[in-house]
């Protein structure tokens, strides 16, 4: 049940909105976590270079995490990121422990950004074909910040 909005897209439409972006705000939340463990647990001769890197890539996802939450409650809807929702839900493959030395870590961190801004990019035709150019313009924005931290970490092992 949505909450009443003069926002003049249908409910439908909004129904639809705010489940696909809480979807991909599980990923985002996951993959916010798992930026923070590569950047506590990371080691290797350039550590100093990759702790910061990784920092920098997690605050990029939480500022998106929060304006695609505050699109959420904009449409009306409620943000559902539970720790329990996020651990049920959650596509990405879970943090092993096993992946500490700087190489694998950045080679599985570019895997995952890969995988999310993969699934958000493929929201932006459906978030157009529902009328809400807004939503749309906001996976193109946060896909783009997530396409140009995957070139900072493919830069480091390709
Ligand atoms: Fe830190």
């Amino acid at each position: 049940m949505l909450r009443h909005t003069r926002i003049g897209l249908s409910e439908a439409h909004r129904t639809t909105l705010t489940a696909l972006l809480n979807e991909d705000l599980v990923m985002m939340t996951d993959l916010y976590l798992q930026t923070k463990l590569s950047h506590w647990n990371v080691i290797g001769p350039h550590f100093i270079a990759y702790h910061e890197l990784f920092d920098d890539i997690a605050d990029h996802v939480l500022e998106a995490i929060d304006t695609m939450a505050e699109r959420v409650t904009a449409l009306g809807g409620a943000v559902n990121t539970s720790v329990q929702t996020v651990a049920g839900t959650t596509q990405l493959s879970a943090w092993s422990g096993e992946h500490r030395q700087d190489r694998a870590v950045i080679a599985r961190l570019a895997d995952l950004i890969g995988q999310v801004g993969n699934a958000i990019r493929s929201g932006i035709d459906q978030a157009a074909e529902l009328e809400d150019a807004d939503t749309a313009d906001l996976f193109t924005e946060v896909s783009r910040q997530l396409d140009k931290d995957l070139w900072f970490l493919e830069a480091h092992i390709d």
